[in-house]
Protein backbone atom coordinates (compact mmCIF):
# COMPACT_ATOMS: atom_id res chain seq x y z
CA UNK A 1 0.00 0.00 0.00
CA UNK A 2 1.40 3.55 0.63
CA UNK A 3 4.58 4.33 2.04
CA UNK A 4 3.92 7.86 3.87
CA UNK A 5 1.69 8.96 0.27
CA UNK A 6 -1.78 9.92 0.94
CA UNK A 7 -3.90 7.06 0.92
CA UNK A 8 -6.54 6.14 -1.42
CA UNK A 9 -10.21 6.39 -1.08
CA UNK A 10 -9.96 2.75 -1.60
CA UNK A 11 -7.01 2.09 0.92
CA UNK A 12 -8.83 3.63 3.25
CA UNK A 13 -11.64 1.86 3.09
CA UNK A 14 -9.39 -1.23 2.63
CA UNK A 15 -8.16 -0.84 6.45
CA UNK A 16 -11.48 -1.29 7.59
CA UNK A 17 -13.32 -3.81 5.13
CA UNK A 18 -13.42 -7.50 6.56
CA UNK A 19 -12.47 -9.96 4.17
CA UNK A 20 -11.78 -13.05 6.17
CA UNK A 21 -15.07 -12.75 8.79
CA UNK A 22 -14.45 -15.77 10.75
CA UNK A 23 -11.10 -14.32 11.54
CA UNK A 24 -11.89 -10.77 11.24
CA UNK A 25 -8.56 -9.69 8.91
CA UNK A 26 -9.28 -6.77 6.96
CA UNK A 27 -8.59 -6.37 3.24
CA UNK A 28 -5.63 -3.77 4.00
CA UNK A 29 -3.93 -6.86 5.77
CA UNK A 30 -4.23 -8.90 2.53
CA UNK A 31 -3.06 -6.34 0.64
CA UNK A 32 0.50 -6.09 2.50
CA UNK A 33 0.59 -9.65 2.84
CA UNK A 34 0.91 -9.59 -1.09
CA UNK A 35 2.91 -6.24 -1.49
CA UNK A 36 5.30 -8.63 1.06
CA UNK A 37 5.56 -11.33 -1.73
CA UNK A 38 2.38 -13.86 -0.83
CA UNK A 39 1.40 -15.10 -4.34
CA UNK A 40 -0.90 -17.74 -3.59
CA UNK A 41 -3.87 -17.88 -1.60
CA UNK A 42 -2.47 -20.15 0.78
CA UNK A 43 0.56 -17.60 1.46
CA UNK A 44 -1.98 -15.13 2.01
CA UNK A 45 -3.71 -17.21 4.28
CA UNK A 46 -0.79 -18.35 6.39
CA UNK A 47 1.16 -14.38 6.35
CA UNK A 48 -2.68 -13.15 7.69
CA UNK A 49 -3.94 -15.95 9.58
CA UNK A 50 -6.92 -16.04 7.67
CA UNK A 51 -8.45 -19.38 6.24
CA UNK A 52 -8.87 -21.35 8.93
CA UNK A 53 -12.07 -20.07 10.54
CA UNK A 54 -15.62 -22.07 10.03
CA UNK A 55 -16.25 -21.39 7.05
CA UNK A 56 -13.81 -23.52 5.47
CA UNK A 57 -12.51 -20.29 3.66
CA UNK A 58 -15.22 -20.12 1.28
CA UNK A 59 -15.80 -16.96 2.01
CA UNK A 60 -12.55 -14.93 1.87
CA UNK A 61 -11.08 -17.19 -0.88
CA UNK A 62 -12.73 -15.81 -3.81
CA UNK A 63 -11.50 -12.07 -2.88
CA UNK A 64 -8.10 -13.30 -1.81
CA UNK A 65 -8.05 -14.68 -5.46
CA UNK A 66 -9.20 -11.13 -6.68
CA UNK A 67 -6.71 -9.21 -4.43
CA UNK A 68 -3.96 -11.59 -6.19
CA UNK A 69 -4.80 -11.24 -9.42
CA UNK A 70 -5.32 -7.46 -8.96
CA UNK A 71 -1.47 -7.12 -7.94
CA UNK A 72 -2.44 -7.18 -3.84
CA UNK A 73 -4.33 -3.34 -4.56
CA UNK A 74 -7.97 -3.04 -2.85
CA UNK A 75 -11.20 -4.07 -5.15
CA UNK A 76 -13.68 -2.07 -4.85
CA UNK A 77 -16.77 -2.94 -2.69
CA UNK A 78 -19.41 -3.00 -6.03
CA UNK A 79 -16.50 -5.13 -8.00
CA UNK A 80 -15.86 -7.85 -5.06
CA UNK A 81 -16.81 -10.62 -5.86
CA UNK A 82 -19.30 -12.76 -3.66
CA UNK A 83 -18.63 -16.43 -2.49
CA UNK A 84 -21.65 -17.57 -5.13
CA UNK A 85 -20.53 -15.90 -8.14
CA UNK A 86 -16.85 -17.18 -7.64
CA UNK A 87 -19.20 -20.97 -7.45
CA UNK A 88 -20.88 -19.52 -11.03
CA UNK A 89 -17.32 -19.03 -12.59
CA UNK A 90 -16.17 -22.64 -11.31
CA UNK A 91 -19.60 -24.19 -12.95
CA UNK A 92 -18.67 -22.10 -15.89
CA UNK A 93 -16.80 -24.80 -17.50
CA UNK A 94 -20.09 -26.84 -17.57
CA UNK A 95 -21.59 -24.71 -20.28
CA UNK A 96 -19.05 -24.56 -22.79
S1 LIG B 1 -14.12 -15.99 6.00
FE1 LIG B 1 -12.08 -16.63 6.04
S2 LIG B 1 -12.17 -18.60 6.97
FE2 LIG B 1 -14.24 -17.96 6.89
Amino acid sequence: MSDGKKLTLEEIKAKVRVVCICKGVKMAKMCEAISKGASTVGEVHKATRSGDGGCGATRCTPVIEQLLANGGRPIPLNQQKSEEESAEDDDDFLNW
